[in-house]
Formats: structure tokens, C-alpha cells, sequence
């Protein structure tokens, strides 16, 4: 990815880790655009950056991505780069469930079908750039699910799968296609932002924007701490990094 002239869309991008990596390349001369349902935070955020842009928009609705496609195409012709970082992550209780899947349907549309519908409704804007870059922000929790959020984890496992495959589809074009897979930093996901067990989010923001920098770009963003998960599998030590997440995370 080029480190700066580019035109970035970063969902999710009024809070987070989606508000640091909007400060962070605003900051590196790129033209941010923020989008989330939240007005007041992307208003806030966007005037603590001058420069910055936002745009309100609601994932989890279909109709809402494809005129938000439209008009970003009309407003920000030259857009390059997406980051589909908007994300839910909820607890679930598996065994008490069987009539409200409420939360279960709002994380696969939020976190999967929502980068999927928005992806798709970007493409052919993407496709006209001479460099154009799709980040999708999965979790090391993709590697190794947390028992206590079994759909969100799901969510993210499949979201690494389609961006494999993203990535493999689009390899012959000038788009190119990264994850970014986090390990647990302290943001409002799901009241971690002063767990101590979390990395500091500018700790995270600072070394993922190393790696970015990093020629040529990884096609996996990886800080340090989420290799424990990321490569749980292939280190043949899955099973152990699974019974510790889930027994560390057990009372919480
Ligand atoms: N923090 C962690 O430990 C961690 C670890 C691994 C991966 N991640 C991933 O990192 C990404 C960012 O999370 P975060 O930790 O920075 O949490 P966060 O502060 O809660 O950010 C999530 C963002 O997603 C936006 N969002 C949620 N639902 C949306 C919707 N329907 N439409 C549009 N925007 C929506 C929210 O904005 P609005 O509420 O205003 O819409 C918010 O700005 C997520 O994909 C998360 O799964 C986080």
C-alpha cells in the first residue's frame, strides 16, 4: 500500500481502533472518510481532524451500503482504500437461546455481511484506480475461538476465509487485499478499554501502522501479540491456546 496521497474509507472509523488508524493515516497525508451510524462521534472525530470526512451509515442494511456506494463514488471519486473495520461482538449463551438469535443475526450481518455487501458495492470504483488496497479486519479470535462469543468468532473465521479468497481473485488486478487481525486492545467492543489484559490501543495502532509501512506490505497484519493465536494451528499448539484463552476468560 502506498503510505500516503491515498483516498480511505474506514468503517467504524468514529471510535476504536477504526478511529486510530483514521487519526493515525489522516495524520501521514492520506484523505480519511469515516463512516458508522453514529453522527455525533464521526462529527467529533472529524473535528478533532481537519480535513477529515464522514459519512453515516448503518452495515447491517443492505439497501443503506448500496446508495452509501453511490454516493461515496460521486463524492470521492479517487477512493482507493477501503477498511471494513465496523464490528459487534456479543456474548452468547448457547444453551438459552432457542428463541431470540437476535444478537447471533446482527453479528453476521454487521461482521461478515457487511464487508461482503460493502466490498461488492466498492468494486467497480476500486477496480478504476491505479493502486487500490481492501483491508478487512478480522480478530485473532478467528484462529481461536472464545467459547463465550461463538458467532462473533465464527464471524471473523469466516471473514479471514473470504478475504483468502478475495485476495486469491483479485491477484492478476491492481487491487491488493490485507487483513488486519488484531489481538484484544483496549476499545468499547465489549467494555475491554481498561482491561489490563488488552494491549493499549495506541500501543496497537502504533505497531500496525509499522507493519503497513513494511515493503512489501504483509498480506496479514500481525502485531506480536495475536501470533500466540494466529498461529496456534500451524505451531500444532491449538488445542493448548484454546483450553487457556477459555479458561483466563471463563469468569468474565
Ligand atoms: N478491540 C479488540 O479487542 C478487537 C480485537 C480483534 C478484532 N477487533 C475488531 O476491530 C474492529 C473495531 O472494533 P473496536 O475494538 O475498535 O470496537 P469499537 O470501538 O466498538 O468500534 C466498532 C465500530 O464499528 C461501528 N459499527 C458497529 N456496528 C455498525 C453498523 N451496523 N454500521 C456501521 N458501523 C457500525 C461502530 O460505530 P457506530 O456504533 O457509530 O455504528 C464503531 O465505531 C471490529 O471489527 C472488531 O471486531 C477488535
Amino acid at each position: 500500500m502506498r503510505a500516503q496521497g491515498n483516498t480511505i474509507l474506514i468503517t467504524g472509523g468514529g471510535s476504536g481502533i477504526g478511529r486510530g488508524l483514521a487519526e493515525a493515516l489522516h495524520r501521514e497525508g492520506n484523505q480519511v472518510v469515516i463512516a458508522g451510524r453514529r453522527q455525533s462521534v464521526l462529527e467529533e472525530t472529524a473535528k478533532a481532524n481537519p480535513g477529515m470526512r464522514f459519512l453515516t451509515l448503518d452495515i447491517e442494511d443492505p439497501e443503506a451500503i448500496r446508495e452509501f456506494a453511490a454516493r461515496v463514488t460521486v463524492e470521492f471519486p479517487a477512493l482507493n482504500v477501503l477498511i471494513n473495520n465496523a464490528g459487534i461482538m456479543r456474548m452468547e449463551n448457547l444453551l438459552a437461546q432457542p428463541d431470540d438469535l437476535g444478537d447471533a443475526e446482527a453479528m453476521v450481518s454487521t461482521n461478515l455481511l457487511g464487508p461482503i455487501r460493502l466490498t461488492a458495492a466498492l468494486m467497480p470504483l476500486l477496480r478504476r484506480q491505479e493502486h487500490a488496497t481492501i483491508m478487512n479486519v478480522s480478530s485473532g479470535l478467528a484462529f481461536v475461538p472464545l467459547a463465550l462469543t461463538p458467532v462473533y468468532s465464527a464471524t471473523k473465521a469466516a471473514l479471514h476465509s473470504y478475504t483468502c479468497s478475495l485476495r486469491y481473485q483479485l491477484k492478476d488486478t491492481a487491487v491488493e487485499v490485507l487483513e488486519i487481525i488484531p489481538p484484544y486492545v483496549q476499545t468499547d467492543l465489549m467494555g475491554g478499554a481498561e482491561d489490563p489484559r488488552a494491549m493499549p490501543l495506541m500501543d496497537y495502532i502504533a505497531e500496525t501502522m509499522e507493519l503497513l509501512k513494511t515493503e512489501p506490505t504483509p498480506a496479514e497484519i500481525c502485531v506480536k501479540n495475536v501470533h500466540g493465536l494466529r498461529f496456534a494451528e500451524s505451531s500444532g499448539r491449538f488445542a493448548a491456546v484454546f483450553q487457556g484463552l477459555n479458561d483466563a476468560f471463563s469468569g468474565s
